[in-house]
């Protein structure tokens, strides 16, 4: 299947800018570019303005009224799945893993003034996929048509948008005569890192992608990247020949947990704000920032390489963690 003959449902204003950090690269003495897909614009950016248009048009095709879909209380991906739902002129089920927490700020206020009906599943995230599940059941009982989009909508459509994200890319570092030594990515569930990883693949370019995972034990990232990228060559009728070695996964920066902030991020946030002006968040772009940073401490990025840091996103995460972020 040719992409450009998907359905997409517009939402993200494309292409997003491609920064040069002059200050952040002199300090860390490698140059840093970034990629701006927390400028994606709509609903308040980030990667899944991306992914939503492929999914979100699907779910028009299939004549569906309601996108129903799952994440933690700060989600990014609820957030922009409930104003993509609203502007296609559907309802939207946000199903959170946790319980509620008393708080009303970030995303969550994002989501009640979107009106989306959120649900508490108080369970771990494969029980949340069996809530997401259940609602649509339940909603189907009451005559709705509900579309389900799994945890982070993380799908071979979702795939597909980031590959065109690459395609974008390459043409800007093209016109501006950059070349890549490494691609940074945060990794959550998977999908913008596979999408990455095939863009590349597909478009013949040898620039390792790594992926600092927020969440998701390496292990089990090294299984969803294959199947994610598996299903996508099947989708789209094209090979995407990957071997072990692309798979490229770094979990030590997690922390404690999904969603609790580190020492490290912390610091992250506050150096890139502090050169740069440009703010990470708190739960995905400001731990995958102490992973850049500390890999090039530890020399595996070299110094005077080029390395470019996709940013995705997530900055009204930072109002629902105000005490966290200055520590
Ligand atoms: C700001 C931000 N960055 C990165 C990610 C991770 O993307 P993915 O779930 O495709 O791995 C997310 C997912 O929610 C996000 O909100």
């Amino acid at each position: 299947m040719n992409i450009s003959s998907l359905p997409r449902f517009p939402l993200a204003v494309l292409p997003t800018p491609l920064d040069k950090l002059p200050r952040l690269s002199h300090e860390l003495g490698v140059r840093v570019v970034m990629k701006r897909d927390d400028l994606t614009g709509f609903a308040m950016g980030g990667n899944k303005a991306r992914k939503l248009e492929f999914l979100v048009a699907d779910a028009l095709e299939k004549n569906c009224d309601v996108l129903v879909t799952g994440g933690g209380v700060q989600s990014n991906h609820i957030r922009t799945t409930a104003a993509a739902a609203r502007k296609a002129g559907m309802d939207a089920v946000g199903v959170f893993f946790a319980s509620p927490s008393g708080e009303t700020n970030g995303n969550l206020l994002l989501d009640e003034i979107l009106g989306a009906q959120l649900i508490y599943a108080q369970a771990d995230k494969l029980e949340t996929e069996l809530v997401i599940q259940r609602v649509c059941d339940d909603l189907r009982a009451q005559g709705k048509k509900p579309y389900l989009i799994p945890v982070g909508g993380s799908t071979k459509r979702g795939v597909v948008s980031y590959i065109l994200a690459v395609q974008e890319l390459l043409a800007q570092l093209q016109a501006q005569k950059i070349s890549l030594d490494a691609v940074v990515i945060t990794t959550g569930s998977c999908g913008t890192h596979a999408g990455v990883l095939a863009g590349m693949k597909i478009y013949g370019v040898q620039i390792p992608v790594h992926g600092i995972t927020v969440s998701r034990p390496r292990a089990e990232c090294l299984e969803r990247l294959p199947r994610l990228l598996d299903e996508t060559a099947q989708f789209l009728e094209h090979e995407i020949a990957f071997s072990d070695d692309d798979l490229i996964v770094h979990d030590e920066y997690i922390g404690e947990a999904y969603a609790k902030i580190t020492p490290a991020a912390r610091a992250a946030i506050q150096r890139v704000a502090r050169a740069e002006g440009i703010f990470l968040d708190p739960v995905y772009t400001g731990k995958a920032m102490a992973g850049l940073i500390d890999l090039v401490e530890r020399g595996i990025f070299k110094k005077g390489s080029t390395i470019l840091f996709w940013h995705t996103g997530g900055a009204p995460g930072i109002f629902g963690f105000p005490n966290d972020i200055l520590g």
